[in-house]
């Protein structure tokens, strides 16, 4: 990683266990992606893949039942310092994520706090973190507020989160989060909660605070549109798994992986020309009954037997772009295209 400066994040192998009375699950399984200054990288995947826990790992607030097992999380500083936030005593991580790290995730409503202006919540890390006077913190967080498009903030400043829409809650998130110039900012579904207008309003303001801070966005999501427009780079997980990752025009328009092709074959294409609405048949498994060999094999159109006996690794299928699937050539191919519509 020290190879490239512009590499603020570096997730290498990272592996989340989760503890139930009967059984130690792995919901994230060697889990490997870098994020770069100025660029949006996404975490796409359906519904229980591991995003939440991937991110929760990387912020250091996984669930008390979950626990990293293995790999290393690499964050970057501003002066180029590397620090792996898995191994990191509480008080480095403290230090680093705190000022390196910004998070939002999806809920605004309960990430910020009720009992509080939200001045005082935006002024907080100036106070903790930059060692501000109380006024010149205020000053800080009036500003911060003006920057995400807050109206009036010097009288807002005092208001509470409930007195703000949905859309103005999630700009005040992203205010703390981007408030001491983070080397990565990790977006766990932004926007799944807003309308589509807002949405967009929201994804241009990461897009700007991105470029002015030359900060690595990292987006989690389960919308290809969203990957389509915002991101650089994807990353497609399943059951826990990386499946295929790359540049996204690469894996978006010459997918290496089946599922990528399935999720791609599930958006409407046009409605004028008929296209159809087709989805993925059956459902990611269980995390009790991830099957050895390929984690997709299940649902897999192409799948054969190599597939059932042997876990794929990933290959380079173009430069800079991945895929963990024994038969790469042939996921493009009519043929696979079609079985993904029979097994609808
Ligand atoms: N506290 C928990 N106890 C047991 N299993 C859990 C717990 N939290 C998450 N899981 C399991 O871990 C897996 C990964 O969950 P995760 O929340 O990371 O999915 P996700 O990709 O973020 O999904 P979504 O799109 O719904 O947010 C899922 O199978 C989920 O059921
Ligand atoms: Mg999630």
């Amino acid at each position: 990683m020290n190879a490239d400066p512009r590499v603020a994040l570096d997730v290498d192998g990272l592996d989340v266990d989760i503890h139930t009375p009967h059984a130690v699950l792995r919901a994230v399984d060697s889990v490997s992606f870098q994020a770069v200054r100025g660029r949006t990288v996404a975490l796409l995947g359906e519904s229980g893949c591991g995003k939440s826990m991937t991110a929760t790992a990387i912020a250091g607030v996984l669930d008390p039942v979950a626990e990293v097992a293995g790999g290393s999380i690499r964050l970057s500083d501003g002066a180029g310092r590397v620090t792996d936030l898995v191994s990191a005593s509480a008080k480095e991580r403290r230090e680093l994520a705190g000022k390196d790290l910004g998070i939002v995730f999806q809920d605004a409503l309960t990430a910020l706090n009720p009992v509080y202006p939200v001045g005082t919540q935006l002024a907080e890390p100036f106070r903790i973190h930059r060692g501000l006077s109380k006024r010149a913190a205020r000053r800080e967080a009036i500003e911060l507020m003006r920057r995400v498009g807050i109206p009036e903030p010097e009288t807002r400043v005092d208001a509470y989160p409930h007195q703000f829409s949905g859309g103005m809650r999630q700009r005040l998130l992203i205010a703390i989060a981007v408030a001491l110039s983070p080397s990565v900012l990790l977006a766990d579904e932004p926007t799944t909660a807003l309308d589509v207008t807002v949405q967009a309003q929201i994804m241009s303001l990461l897009r700007d605070l991105r470029e002015e801070r030359d900060m690595a966005v990292v987006l989690i999501t389960h919308d290809l549109a969203l990957v389509f427009e915002q991101a650089d780079r994807v990353v497609v997980m399943y059951a826990g798994n990386v499946v295929e990752e790359g540049p996204v025009d690469d894996v978006f328009g010459s997918p290496g992986h089946p599922y990528t092709r399935g999720l791609l074959d599930s958006v409407p294409v046009s409605a004028e020309r008929g296209a159809s609405l087709s989805s993925i048949g059956g459902a990611p498994p269980e995390l009790s009954a991830i099957p050895s060999g390929c984690v997709y094999q299940d649902r897999c159109p192409l799948v054969r037997s190599l597939c059932r006996e042997q876990r794929p690794t990933a290959r380079e299928v173009s430069p800079g772009h991945r895929s963990a699937c024994h038969f790469p050539d042939e996921v493009s191919s009519e043929e696979a295209n079609r079985s993904v519509e029979v097994t609808r």
